[in-house]
């Protein structure tokens, strides 16, 4: 009775551990171990009954148009979302309720129109939020509060024309990296607010292919960015533009054609810190070597200076000149590098029309030239060699061998180098007397101070 029992009570137990019945894989997806996708199985709304372990879910290219609340609820583990390719225009109140492990939410190419202060309640682990392609014009001012682990947001290819910079802070966001705002529909910015936002965000912020109105106070921010070498404006110089006087049709690439802000003032406040470029330098000993001192200021009329390890600071009138020079374009010149001028020297280039100023450092490391290293490991192996061919004539050929071979052999050691000054006659005669034989084996100095007086005594 109770083993038949037991025949059928197994699986099904078995198949409900495994499977319990509500989180089988609904029949339109694939499910992996932990990986549900549902991508192009013409969804229309989210699946209410998901398997609760997925840590990924793509329903990706479906039909999906909104987000109703508590989407996700049971799936308490999951950290990638992807509904890209949908046709969302708007999300419920509390849609991600309990889905506080999402990591990476992907809701680009939808329909949404603006992103209200609801929509990512809650996601405080979010790193990675993706909603460029959409129909965005507003981000309301609060919407990314709380996304307090926010890395990279993506928000271009949209029709954004005001954006709640004053919501983005150092400790609002401290991670937040990458802020694409790119191919929108911005004109005039605050730029107040973009320039307290926090230094990692600003080198992070894509604004290029937007209809900005060319004015001073837009040249002066991105002219500070240019001078500080950020990668967005490098990346894509050229989508930079701006209309003149509005017009779509007046449009320059100003980080290209800078002749129109020729008469702005770009306010100083914001000037520093200045490009800092780092590079490294290899001399050999007793070599010249020049190192420039190539920033980002650009002016023919500016002033250098050098801070050296070995001299201090170097300027033009101040300077060795029997050991360095300092050229009008900056270089510094090191005639005959020795050791000891290796170090970090920093030069400042001053510009002193447009108050500016900017660093460039090198890391100078002067070597032995590669002959003299040759040349000691030849030594050391030569005096190897010639000790021990000595150490056997000693053993073998002295003539007062007989005291000699009653002491154990000495402990030979080859010696590192063979110097005649490091050398001592050891003794061969009895009671301390010195054999008058010309045969003599060198020690290393510490060895001689070790055993030396104990040989003298024993022998
Ligand atoms: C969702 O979170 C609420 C509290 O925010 C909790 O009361 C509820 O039980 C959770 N639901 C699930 C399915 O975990
Ligand atoms: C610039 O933005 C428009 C839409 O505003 C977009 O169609 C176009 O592809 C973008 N161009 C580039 C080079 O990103
Ligand atoms: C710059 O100033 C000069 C002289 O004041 C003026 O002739 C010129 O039109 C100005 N350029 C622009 C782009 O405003
Ligand atoms: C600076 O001038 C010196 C001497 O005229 C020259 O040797 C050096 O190559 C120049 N440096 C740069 C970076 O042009
Ligand atoms: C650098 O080394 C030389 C000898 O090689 C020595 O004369 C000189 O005083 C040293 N300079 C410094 C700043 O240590
Ligand atoms: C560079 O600029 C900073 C800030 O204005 C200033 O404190 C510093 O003294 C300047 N350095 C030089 C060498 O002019
Ligand atoms: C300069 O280079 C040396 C040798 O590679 C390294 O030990 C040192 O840390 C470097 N100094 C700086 C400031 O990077």
């Amino acid at each position: 009775m109770i083993p038949s029992l037991n025949l059928i009570a197994v699986p099904v137990l078995l198949s409900l551990l495994l499977h319990p019945s509500d989180e089988t894989c609904p029949s339109m997806c694939l499910c992996t171990s932990d990986t549900l996708s549902c991508s192009s199985s013409g969804l229309t709304k989210i699946p209410k009954l998901l398997p609760s372990f997925s840590i990924t879910l793509d329903v990706s290219h479906n039909q999906i148009s909104w987000l109703g609340p508590a989407s996700f609820s049971k799936m308490w583990g999951l950290e990638n979302l992807w509904i890209s390719h949908n046709q969302i225009s708007d999300l419920a109140s509390g849609a991600f309720q309990n889905a506080s492990s999402l990591r990476y939410l992907d809701l680009s190419s939808n329909k949404l129109q603006k992103v209200e202060q609801h929509y990512f309640e809650g996601l405080w682990r979010l790193e990675e939020l993706l909603l460029f392609n959409n129909k965005i014009t507003q981000v309301e001012s609060n919407a990314l509060l709380g996304l307090s682990s926010l890395k990279k947001a993506y928000f271009s290819l949209n029709l954004i024309t005001h954006f709640p910079f004053f919501s983005i802070q150092d400790r609002s966001h401290p991670f937040l990296s990458m802020l694409d705002l790119s191919s929108n529909r911005m004109t005039n910015l605050l730029w107040q607010d973009v320039k307290a936002l926090p230094g990692l965000v600003q080198r992070g912020l894509y604004l290029h292919n937007n209809s900005f109105i060319c004015d001073c106070s837009m040249y002066s921010m991105f002219w500070h960015w240019a001078l500080r070498e950020y990668d967005t404006l490098k990346d894509f110089a050229d989508e930079h533009t701006c209309n003149i006087n509005g017009d779509p049709r007046a449009s320059i690439r100003f980080l290209r054609h800078s002749r129109f802000f020729n008469n702005c003032t770009v306010d100083r406040a914001v000037s520093l810190p200045v490009t800092v470029r780092f590079s490294r330098v290899l001399v050999w000993e007793g070599q010249s070597v020049q190192l420039d001192c190539q920033t980002s200021l650009s002016s023919t009329n500016l002033s250098f200076m050098w801070l050296s390890p070995s001299q201090g600071y170097i300027t033009q009138s101040k300077i060795d000149s029997t050991l360095m020079s300092l050229f009008a374009n900056g270089t510094l010149e090191i005639q005959a590098a020795k050791v000891n001028d290796s170090g970090l020297y920093v030069c400042t280039a001053v510009d002193i029309k447009e108050a500016l100023n900017a660093t460039r450092e090198i890391n100078v490391t002067v070597l032995l030239p590669e002959a003299e290293s040759f040349n000691t490991g030849y030594t050391t192996l030569l005096g190897c060699v010639v000790t021990m061919v000595l150490i056997l004539i000693y053993l073998y050929l002295t003539p007062c061998r007989c005291s000699c071979c009653k002491q154990p052999a000495p402990p030979v050691m080859p010696i590192a180098a063979y110097e005649p000054e490091n050398s001592i006659f050891l003794p061969c005669a009895q009671d301390g007397q010195k054999s008058n034989s010309n045969k003599h084996v060198a020690f290393m100095q510490p060895m001689l101070n070790e055993q030396g007086p104990e040989w003298t005594h024993e022998s």
